[in-house]
């Protein structure tokens, strides 16, 4: 398994890449040009987009960024493993080959939203505001949602947006410091 960057002439692992999305998020994207369009967004100024591939020369990872705050900031989106590969560390490397390109950049802070859209955690289906913090503090993960990756490999709960994508369909926000001070 190799990490490489993605660029515009690469039109087989776009493809895969595109597909990637389409079978791993049931919300997001309707169709595969969606996807596609996504894909070669990730490929722009002020971006970063790296693949995994496995030695049979086939995309089995994806993890894009987007500079933000003067670069001291990076959002991560998306980050996606196929199916058949999850769970042998491939997520983990792609984080960790994210963050340092990041820090070589001059990032401080790597930042991303993690979605939960069907009451995967405890804080989904609910009514945030009465108690947003102790929500906060104290979620549970119900259903396998990727926030606990995330806390696996560094990431911090830094706030939630309460229905992000529709009323108890929040955004879990995590960050992590990828630079020595
Ligand atoms: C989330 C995702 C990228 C993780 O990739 P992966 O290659 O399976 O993760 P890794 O094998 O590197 O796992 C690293 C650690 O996180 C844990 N982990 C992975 N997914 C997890 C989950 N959904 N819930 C809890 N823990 C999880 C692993 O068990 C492992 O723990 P360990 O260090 O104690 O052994 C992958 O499951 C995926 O693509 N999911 C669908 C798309 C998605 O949800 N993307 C994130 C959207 S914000």
């Amino acid at each position: 398994m190799k990490i490489i960057s993605l660029s515009f002439d690469m039109d087989q692992y776009i493809e895969q890449a595109a597909e990637l999305l389409m079978e791993s998020f049931e919300h997001s994207w309707n169709t595969i040009e969606e996807a596609t369009l996504e894909v070669k967004e990730s490929l722009g100024d002020d971006r970063i987009s790296r693949i995994s591939v496995n030695d049979q020369g086939d995309l089995i990872g994806w993890i894009g960024g987007v500079r933000s705050y003067d670069g001291n900031v990076w959002e991560m989106h998306p980050l996606v493993v196929s199916k058949d590969w999850r769970g042998k560390g491939i997520g983990r490397l792609l984080v960790e080959d994210f963050e340092s390109i990041v820090a070589e950049k001059g990032g401080i802070t790597v930042l991303l939203g993690t979605d939960d859209e069907d009451n995967k955690t405890t804080i989904g289906g609910i009514d945030l505001y009465p108690d947003l913090y102790e929500n906060m503090q104290n979620v549970r993960n119900l259903k396998n949602h990727p926030y606990e990756f995330y806390q696996k490999v560094g990431y911090k709960i830094v706030g939630l947006i309460p229905d992000a994508n529709g009323f108890g369909r929040p955004d879990i926000l995590m960050a992590k410091r990828v630079k020595e001070i």
